[in-house]
């Protein structure tokens, strides 16, 4: 099998990624392992680009029109789908790929995620026709959101085909299904125009500083920050709205860029979330210490700019939003470490091999790989999977605190975050 590296600013990433399944970034010659004086595929212009260019464009990003609507599956729910603690089946996170571009400290740390780890071999990840035939089984059973993740979705090839898919499917009451994707950004700004096109509504960017230091060191490749915020605007410009903007938040590490990240977006349309870092898969360097509560990040955007709660809040988001009250737009802080969410978690994660795991905490998960076969009914796939959510009663989160209370120190291991996606 052929490998290819890809090299960022100057520096070329250690990662090969398998031939047959990335995509080719747009920016320039594909650098190949042996070339170590590799041209950069960011030349030097990409990182000196003035960010408050980016601002301004961001801010003045038109919507695109809406798309056209698919054709309707109204095959009728199947019965209810609820879990043992009374959690309904609500939302699809599915991961097309678990391999990314990028090696943040926090989730995939170089140490661990080297050359030679272990990932899923692409002849073991579901092609799109079992992924959009596994997301029918999950929209009859109230699916109404799906989000598109990875490792790094955008590394998937011929993403679009699945987004197009995906997008026709209807729930039992006939309204749309919502398809989101999460990225890091680093390919958004080639293919926001082509993912709107293909049908996707929304798009969710992971940044976590506007320091172009910090975010290098952060996603530990060189990647330079304005490459994304390019992406973030194209993301705005193409009409995937709301573009959400996701930092997680490591005390010691990038708390310095709460405040920028905040006033940077203001007025842009663009909602940023806050996250409390977790213990979660890949994280090694994780303890309670290194937390930075949402209280502490709220309180700090609160110095700046007065906040009002947002009443519009669904049950089962993950984020408490507020909005600025001088109107400048909203903010989010998902807090999973101090207040978790887990009483109203409706959401199930399938591995780009087609394992379902019913918490992102989970060591355990179902294979739905033999119910995908061409030759078994739809029906039977379903029923396996409302067997599975029927017997769930996860509360990972929750559990935590309880195990902190009565300090305990047990440690659990639990999947990893880029094959899951988050
Ligand atoms: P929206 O539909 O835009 O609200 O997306 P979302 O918040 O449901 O999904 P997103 O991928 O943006 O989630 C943001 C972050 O919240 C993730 O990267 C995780 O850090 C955290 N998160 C999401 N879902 C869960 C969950 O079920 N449990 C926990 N503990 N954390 C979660
Ligand atoms: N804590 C919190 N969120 C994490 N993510 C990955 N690792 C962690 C962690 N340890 C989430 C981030 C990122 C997304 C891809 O996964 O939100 O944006
Ligand atoms: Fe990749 Fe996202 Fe994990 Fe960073 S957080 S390593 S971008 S999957
Ligand atoms: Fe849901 Fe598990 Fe997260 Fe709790 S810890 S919110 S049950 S995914």
């Amino acid at each position: 099998m052929g490998e290819r590296l890809y090299s960022f600013g100057a520096l070329v990433s250690p990662y090969p990624l398998p031939h047959e399944s990335v995509e080719q970034p747009e920016f320039g010659a594909a650098p190949h392992v042996a070339q170590a004086e590799t041209k950069p595929l960011f030349a030097m212009k990409h990182t000196e680009v003035d960010v408050s260019t980016i601002h301004s464009a961001l801010r003045s990003a038109h919507a695109a029109p809406p798309i056209a609507s698919g054709e309707a599956d109204s095959t009728p729910l199947l019965s209810e789908c609820t879990d043992k603690l009374g959690r309904p089946l609500k939302d699809l996170r599915l991961s097309v790929i678990d391999q990314c571009n990028f090696r943040c400290t926090y989730c995939m740390p170089k140490e661990v995620f080297t050359k030679d780890y272990p990932f899923l071999r692409s002849a073991s990840r579901l092609s799109f026709e079992q992924m959009t035939f596994l997301a029918k089984a999950f929209v009859r059973l109230g699916v109404d959101k799906i989000r598109i993740t990875g490792g790094e979705p955008l590394l998937r090839k011929d993403l679009e085909t699945l987004i197009e898919r995906l997008a026709c499917l209807r729930t039992p009451e006939g309204k749309d299904v919502e398809i989101a994707l999460t990225t890091n950004g680093s390919l958004l700004a080639a293919k926001a125009r082509s993912l709107r096109d293909a049908g996707l509504r929304r798009v969710t960017v992971s940044l976590d500083s506007l320091d172009d230091a910090v975010f290098r060191r952060m996603n530990d490749v060189g990647f330079p920050v304005a490459r994304v915020l390019e992406g973030i605007h194209a993301a705005a410009a193409a009409g995937l709205s709301p573009v959400k903007v996701n930092t997680v938040v490591e005390r010691g590490v990038n708390e310095s860029q709460i405040l920028p990240i905040a006033r940077y977006f203001r007025n842009t349309g663009v909602v940023v979330r806050f996250i409390e870092f977790m213990d979660v898969g890949g994280a090694a360097s994780w303890a309670r210490k290194n937390v930075f509560t949402s209280d502490d990040a709220r309180r700090l955007i609160e110095s700046e700019f007065a906040l009002q709660p947002l009443l519009t809040q669904r049950a089962n988001d993950t984020a408490r939003n507020f909005e600025y009250a001088d109107g400048a737009g909203s903010v989010g802080f998902i807090s999973s470490v101090s207040q978790p969410f887990c009483g109203d978690c409706t959401r199930a994660r399938v591995s780009s091999d087609g394992k379902m795991f019913t918490c992102l905490f989970a060591t355990g998960s179902l294979d739905l790989k033999p119910w995908l076969g061409e030759a078994l009914a739809p029906e039977a796939l379903a029923q396996e999977i409302l067997a599975r959510w029927r017997d769930r009663d996860d509360r990972y989160s929750e559990l935590r605190g309880v195990r902190a209370r009565v300090g305990s120190k047990k440690v659990y291991p639990t999947v990893r975050m880029s094959l899951v996606g988050g």
